[in-house]
């Protein structure tokens, strides 16, 4: 095929993923904009099949080999992984991703020409992408065994963040030296893979398990860019346009979660928030009112207006088809049931979306938190269910709290709250919640399943 057409094709298929992109943006077209992401994604391997690339050696049994290998793999995960799991997949395929720029970067290096000119653009650009692939890779590693749990977060590095600072400092230097060399010397780029690799774990070490699905988003941000670096040293538009456009939506997908955790990137990083300890504190002076299974259905059913908020128990109890069961019950007694959805509820962004997505819950029925705050005053129930910093006023009128700012799910302002937990224990802010000792608030213990499945057979036999 001739190379103008080749370009066309290439410049067809990033059109594919800026209409896919743009398409993910909105639950409705999510389904789609992926699928058209993918579709350029294949359209996109096609032509670098037919891609001119000078003196390449045929490589198309490895290439049909890796894409076979990779369907697999990517196919079985995605089918299998839970929803619940889908931060661990994410944090693993992009480590995926980030030793792919780093193999490539490597493999470029070892392949440029003696007598390279090495203090240039090009070395550079591969120098960058050995770091930043390998920082991606090791860190999401890191991550991945975080969320999963075998690697706990009390496993602490000592003076973590002068041990990153020092080690930033030689990984600069190392780079530095590599270009300022007489002659290419590969042995020292792998020392520098290898001090990149440690500090992408000393780099997420630090950082409480729970704040790991904004490290992830940067991580991904990472892999974008070093994969944008790697388009750079081929020359090759589809990989530079990808990895911009990968780079910029980690990046900002970033920056919103800080701003709707109300808490700075640096913030996350030195680590902090995210230790889920109980803290009780004066809990003696503050009355706790408890609500039966029967009392709840029976406020619900004689409602007129009920509003839903889902938190991360939702998600922990897989409790989110018992819950539409719930509202399609409800919605057949004439009360209108909607849901409030906070831009940070659940550990991933979107969270909640997915999971009643995944239940069948049309979106129309889901506010987002403006619209959710506009409709409480005429709301008659709020049903709080696994949900705790999301609705917790301390956010409003604490100075001291760590979730100071953070907007929240104004629950107060309906005429009753219910709330649906085990026990009495924080969220993920690890901090106790006014909201429960509330004029307004009753308490419904259990777990948010078994209760939904209570509140279903009470309301049948009301
Ligand atoms: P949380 O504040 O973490 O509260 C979840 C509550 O669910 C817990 O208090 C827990 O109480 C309850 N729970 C757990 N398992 C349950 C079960 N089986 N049945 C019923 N309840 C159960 O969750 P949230 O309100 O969704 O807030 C999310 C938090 O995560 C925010 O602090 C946010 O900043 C943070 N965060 C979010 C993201 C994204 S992108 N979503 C990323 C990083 C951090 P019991 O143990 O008493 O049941």
């Amino acid at each position: 095929m001739e190379r103008p057409i080749l370009d066309f094709l290439y410049l067809v298929s990033i059109v594919f993923f800026i209409v896919g992109l743009r398409g993910l943006s909105h639950p409705e077209s999510a389904r789609r904009g992926n699928l058209l992401a993918a579709a350029g994604m294949i359209l996109a391997i096609i032509i670098t099949l037919f891609y001119p690339f000078g003196n390449t050696p045929n490589n198309y049994g490895w290439i049909a080999g890796g894409i076979l290998v990779g369907t697999v793999i990517g196919s079985v995960a995605a089918i299998k992984v839970k929803m619940t799991k889908m931060p661990e997949m994410v944090s693993i395929f992009n480590g995926f991703g980030g030793a792919c720029t780093m193999l490539i970067a490597i493999t470029e290096f070892r392949t440029l020409p003696p007598g390279t000119e090495l203090l240039s653009g090009q070395v550079f650009t591969v120098i960058f992408s050995v770091f930043i692939g390998s920082v991606a890779f090791s860190g999401s590693l890191v991550a991945y065994g975080k969320l999963d749990g075998f690697l706990r977060d009390s496993i602490r590095l000592p003076f973590p963040q002068i041990v990153n600072g020092v080690l930033l400092l030689v990984i600069i230097f190392f780079g530095g030296y590599i270009m300022m060399m007489d002659e290419l010397n590969y042995t020292i780029v792998l020392i520098l893979l290898g001090l990149s690799i440690i500090y992408g774990i000393t780099f997420v070490m630090p950082i409480g398990g729970g704040d790991m699905p904004v490290v992830i988003s940067l991580l991904n941000s990472f892999t974008g860019i070093g994969a944008a670096a790697a388009g750079l040293i081929y020359g090759n538009q589809v990989m530079i346009v990808g990895g911009i456009l990968v780079g910029a939506s980690g990046t900002f997908l970033t920056i919103l979660m800080c701003e709707a955790m109300n808490r700075s990137l640096i913030n996350v990083i030195i680590g902090g928030l995210g230790a889920t300890t109980f803290t009780g504190g004066d809990d003696k002076d503050k009355v706790v009112k408890e609500a039966s299974h029967g009392d709840t259905a029976i406020l619900l059913k004689y409602s007129q207006k009920v509003l839903i908020v889902p938190g991360y128990g939702l998600a922990v109890a897989q409790a989110q088809h018992a819950c539409h069961e719930l509202e399609s019950m409800l919605e057949k007694e004439g009360v209108q049931v909607r849901y409030g959805i906070h831009p940070v509820a659940g550990r991933m962004p979107g969270h909640m979306n997915v999971l009643l997505a995944e239940a069948d819950v049309p979106y129309d029925k889901l506010l987002e938190m403006e619209e959710a705050n506009k409709e409480l005053p005429t709301t008659d129930v709020v049903l709080v269910i696994g949900a705790n910093d999301v609705v917790n006023p301390a956010a409003k009128t604490d100075t001291g709290s760590p979730i100071y700012g953070m907007p929240i799910i104004d629950v107060e302002m309906a005429k009753n709250v219910i709330i649906m937990k085990r026990s009495m224990r924080t969220g993920y802010a690890g901090i106790d919640n006014p909201l429960f000792y509330g004029d307004k608030t009753k308490m419904l213990f259990g777990d948010a399943k078994d209760s939904l499945n209570k509140l279903k057979s009470e309301i049948s036999n009301a």
